[in-house]
């Protein structure tokens, strides 16, 4: 079936026609009448800030992931910051971080005058590199961060080795990983505390919000005197209105807790319809030439957040010129209406408030540690992976079903069965 897309013809950036019609992939998410429902009753109920709605998404949402303590926040990065405080991080500390991930999962360490230290990732799984953590362990390090890319879980067992082995604290960042496992257990059951998003592009999705979740109380006390105003009162103290530390405002509202319970009821079957698209996209891809797809390693389940994998630059013979090409690359997918593209170009170390080692102004908060070194040698395969990959999200989420996966991988067969044209594409 494929064999007959891998045919000579005109790729649609230079005028041929498209793979996949418009419309063909409908937007994520679906919005039905439980969630215009529960958005009205929201609007029209006497309380739009911290309300009866967010009370309700904790208590589902813990029952949903196994957790004991669940705090619904205004974004994920708000929940990271949560779980550096609640781990007891404070200046100067480090925190273990992949080299490659969103940057919240480092800037909320700078947030609190924590200092991240930064692991290459593994190409298979592209998540940190667990054989390189206990190597970035310093007499400072307080934390490993194992964040969950893509909707696939760390070698959990591995990092909560090291974690106990040095005393270390564990923050699992599920923002993309709502309902992956590792041997069994759900993301976000393992680590001592963890934080999800619920951002517009997330497998649950209410535009924005998060959680803070963990099973320790007292990681749950210290993280949540951030949460509003540093108002959260110490059991000894009476008065209101009052700071009684740091605090920042990361509460999430009553209309965005609303919209979070009606897409909680539709959740796991979101995941599985994600799952089956998803190996539907693999089957019909092992057909396409010089693309290296994802694998999941044993024992675990992968959410597919986010569809990711590369070109083989190798074969193609543009290791040298990877990025441009692979850019030509996803413009040529994307005239063929295929949806993909490049989630993340930037190793975090890369990114220029890393580089220039400043934050809050003069060197803050690194002027707090000891030195540490981000020259980009040390991150070979993040970078490799920058230049080579490409992702999509929206063509295997709900209401898409296989068929749409079947039209997207037509696209890439077009694509790279036509891999001669590509070099005219204009970047
Ligand atoms: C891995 C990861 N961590 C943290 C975040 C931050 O989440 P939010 O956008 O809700 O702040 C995201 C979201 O994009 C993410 O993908």
């Amino acid at each position: 079936m494929l064999e007959d897309a891998i045919i000579k013809e005109k790729l649609a950036v230079f005028g041929g026609s498209k793979v996949v019609p418009d419309g063909a992939i409908k937007p994520w998410p679906p919005i039905d009448d439980v969630d215009r429902k529960m958005v009205l009753a929201s609007l029209e109920g006497g309380s739009h800030t911290y309300g009866p709605n967010c009370q309700a998404l904790e208590k589902e949402f813990a029952e949903w992931n196994g957790n004991k303590h669940v705090l619904t926040c205004n974004s994920g990065t708000a929940a990271l910051h949560m779980a550096v405080v609640g781990c007891g991080c404070g200046a100067g500390d480090e925190v273990i971080v992949p080299a490659y991930t969103w940057p919240s999962s480092a800037t909320c360490c700078l947030h609190h005058n924590v200092i991240p230290v930064f692991v290459d990732i593994d190409w298979e799984t592209m998540n940190i590199d667990v054989g390189r953590i206990e190597a970035a362990v310093t007499p400072r390090t307080k934390v490993i961060m194992a964040v969950h890319l893509h909707g696939l879980m760390v070698d959990m067992d591995a990092v909560m080795a090291v974690a106990a082995k040095h005393k270390l604290k564990v923050i699992e960042d599920c923002c993309q990983a709502h309902g992956a496992k590792f041997r069994g257990r759900k993301a976000g059951t393992i680590g001592h505390c963890s934080a999800f998003s619920c951002n517009q592009n997330k497998c649950l999705c209410s535009g924005e919000g998060g959680f803070f979740v963990t099973n320790d109380e007292a990681i749950l006390e210290k993280g949540k005197t951030l949460w509003y105003f540093g108002e959260h009162r110490p059991p000894e103290a009476t008065g209101g209105y009052h700071a009684y530390g740091m605090g920042w405002m990361y509460r999430n509202t009553d209309l965005t807790a609303a919209f979070a319970r009606a897409q909680l009821t539709r959740l796991d079957d979101y995941l599985v319809r994600q799952k089956a698209n998803a190996e539907r996209l693999t089957e019909c891809l092992a057909e396409v030439p010089n693309l290296i797809l994802p694998t999941t390693p044993a024992g675990c389940e992968h959410n597919f957040y986010n569809y990711t994998f590369r070109f083989d630059m190798e074969a193609l013979g543009h290791a040298r010129d990877a990025k441009s090409f692979r850019d030509k690359l996803v413009k040529a997918l994307n005239a063929e209406g295929a949806q993909t593209g490049v989630w993340q170009g930037w190793p975090v170390p890369e990114m220029t408030v890393f580089q220039a080692k400043d934050a809050y102004g003069k060197g803050c908060p690194w002027c707090h540690g000891r030195p540490v070194d981000y020259s980009l040698d040390q991150y070979p395969v993040a970078r490799k992976h920058c230049d080579w990959h490409t992702g999509m999200t929206t063509p295997l989420r709900s209401p898409n079903g296989p068929e749409v996966a079947e039209l997207v991988a037509g696209a890439f067969a077009k694509v790279m069965g036509n891999v001669e044209q590509i070099e005219k594409v204009e970047v």
